[in-house]
């Protein structure tokens, strides 16, 4: 289960990424923001970082106008290892290096394409399991 969380700056992208999602039968859950009305990101980010530390859901995808101020919300919540990125390389290494569980992007950022070029890596890339990669994820949470 992908959770799933915009403002109205990511609501366009978080909706083309539905379509991808739905097209795959991926599941997921969308914690909102539902309308183009104004609202306040850390709500959405925090929520989908929830619901992701908890185990409800496996892993995240965040939009904003850029990314950042959602993703600096989601990595407020323990566990959450948000990274905010635009190119395939940075999702693949993300997943490989830091066991990302969020995905954050902005909407005003990148385009659809490229963006579920991103989505696609960063839900099929494995973590490594690499002694090294596990040790430094361990020590961010100290
Ligand atoms: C909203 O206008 C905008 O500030 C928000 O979407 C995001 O870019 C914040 O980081």
């Amino acid at each position: 289960m992908i959770a799933l969380g915009c403002d109205h700056g990511g609501l366009e992208l978080k909706n083309t990424i539905i379509d991808y999602l739905k097209k795959n039968n991926i599941e997921y859950k969308d914690f909102g923001t539902y309308t183009s009305d104004s609202v306040d990101y850390p709500v959405y980010g925090k929520a989908v970082a929830r619901a992701v530390a908890s185990g409800e859901c496996e892993k995240g995808i965040l939009v904003c106008g850029t990314g950042i101020g959602i993703s600096i919300s989601a990595n407020k919540v323990k566990g959450i290892r948000c990274a905010l990125c635009h190119d395939v390389f940075s999702a693949k290494a993300t997943r490989e290096h830091n066991d990302a569980n969020v995905l954050a992007m902005g909407g005003r950022v990148i385009g659809a394409g490229p963006a579920l070029e991103v989505v696609k890596a960063f839900l099929e890339t494995p973590f490594s399991n690499d002694e090294r990669h596990i040790r430094r994820i361990s020590q961010i949470e100290e």
